[in-house]
């Protein structure tokens, strides 16, 4: 068969001649690499992806309830007791390993490169958003006397310099043994008519498919399988960017372990009404999170009989999965979400058109969606002040400012505690 008219043939398909006539422009391995990579497009799904876009987000025919939840800070002394020592046994046995999602890039940081490769200014000389995550590891590998094995997710984008990143800071004194770093997959962006937009190297531009790619990732990249050989029984999935996160907390797994559940999560109270964060709810009977970009300002504003947020439990994504639930999430496939951004591209005369406004839709899976696909989780509310000091934009909320403070008070009172 002739792979170069099979290509256009699918190009013709689905309404993307431009790239027909980029084909017959280009010659050598470059032609051959676009022929590759048309092969390894899903047209169907783009197309119906893009057609999700012009339709609107509809809760109204859902029945949508508060999710119940644990507060940490009012469990009696028994109760949390019983949930750490559970939660150490299982670590202690090896049960336990930990995933980083550090497949974003630090755009609206304006850092260039990485997320974790962001120097936060702490404590005079600042740490790495790497070398903070090491840290806590590392804190939990003494106290339970084991190597906690540790799984990085990065993007295509930003492979290379992450693990160049590592390298050069010998994993900031983690195991390397113990570390394993995989790739998410990618999905093409299409401009507002549906068409594919073509980058500088004249192949079709794709990006990152968002944090609920991970599910997929650990499986195809054959770290699933590794995890079950190594007797691994639950997982932590984190961020790369929020500096207070507690990557191995007995007390969440303990509450996990006792409630039999495929999986816990913690939260924190949401600080206002229109804080950007997903927030936890049961929809039809299935536990979900809405994210803050598609939360009506109704349901966030509404309030209980308390005064307190009804949808308050905000999701920090610190998440925790038993190996069945996540074997089981990366057969099912997740809905996509369609974000409107700026891309450039380069036109059918060859030139680089950098829009000023959105002109492109960049589609994502998020990684609680997969909640829905259980019949309960178990919550548990953490604080603020403990747990959830993300860094997201350059100023102001969420910035290296705020979570430098937290991250300062919280270890200075942690000293002052271990000093008295
Ligand atoms: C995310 C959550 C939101 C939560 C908030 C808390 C999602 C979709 N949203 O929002 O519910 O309240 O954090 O801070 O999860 N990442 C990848 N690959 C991707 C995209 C993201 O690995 O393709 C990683 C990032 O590196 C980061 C994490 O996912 O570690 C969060 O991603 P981001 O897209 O910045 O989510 P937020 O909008 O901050």
């Amino acid at each position: 068969m002739d792979k170069k008219q099979d290509a256009i043939d699918i190009l013709k398909k689905y309404n993307q001649e431009h790239i027909i006539k980029l084909l017959e422009k280009l010659d050598g391995k470059r032609k051959q690499e676009l022929i590759k990579q048309i092969q390894t497009i899903d047209f169907h799904q783009i197309t119906e992806l893009y057609n999700n876009t012009k339709k609107e987000i509809e809760f109204k025919e859902s029945k949508i309830e508060p999710l119940k939840y644990l507060d940490k800070a009012k469990l009696t002394e028994k109760q949390k007791a019983k949930f750490d020592e559970l939660g150490e046994k299982a670590i202690k046995a090896g049960e336990y390993a930990v995933v980083t999602m550090a497949g974003g890039q630090g755009t609206r940081l304006g850092h260039q490169g990485p997320k974790g490769t962001f120097k936060l200014d702490v404590y005079g000389k600042g740490k790495y958003l790497f070398e903070i995550l090491v840290e806590n590891l590392k804190e939990a590998n003494q106290q339970y006397g084991i190597t906690i094995p540790w799984y990085i997710m990065t993007s295509r984008e930003n492979n290379a310099e992450t693990v160049a990143f590592l390298e050069r800071n010998n994993y900031f004194g983690y195991d390397k043994k113990y570390v394993t770093i995989f790739t998410q997959s990618e999905l093409p962006l299409v401009d507002e008519d549906g068409k594919l937009l073509i980058g500088k190297d004249y192949k079709i531009k794709e990006a990152s498919d968002g944090n609920g790619g991970t599910y997929s990732s650990l499986r195809s990249s054959g770290c699933l399988a590794d995890m079950k050989e190594k007797g691994i029984k639950w997982v932590f999935i984190g961020s790369v960017d929020n500096v207070l996160l507690k990557m191995a907390d007995v007390t969440l797994l303990g509450m996990a372990i006792s409630q039999k559940v495929q999986i816990a999560s913690k939260s924190v109270v949401k600080d206002n009404p229109y804080e950007r964060v997903g927030v936890f709810c049961k929809m039809n009977s299935h536990p979900k999170v809405i994210e803050y970009t598609e939360l009506p300002t109704k349901m966030a504003e509404q309030r209980d009989r308390n005064g307190e947020l009804k949808y308050g439990e905000s999701h920090i994504m610190c998440n925790l999965y038993t190996i069945d639930a996540i074997e089981k999430i990366s057969k099912e496939t997740l809905i996509y979400h369609s974000a409107h951004k700026k891309n450039s591209y380069i036109n059918e005369d060859g030139e680089e058109i950098v829009p000023s406004e959105p002109n492109s839709y960049k589609f994502e899976s998020f990684i609680f969606d997969a909640f829905e696909f259980f019949d309960d989780i178990a919550i548990l509310r953490g604080k603020r002040e403990d747990d959830f000091a993300p860094v997201k934009n350059k100023e102001g909320v969420d910035s290296p400012k705020t979570a430098k403070e937290l991250y300062e008070k919280f270890w200075n009172k942690r000293t002052n505690k271990k000093n008295l």
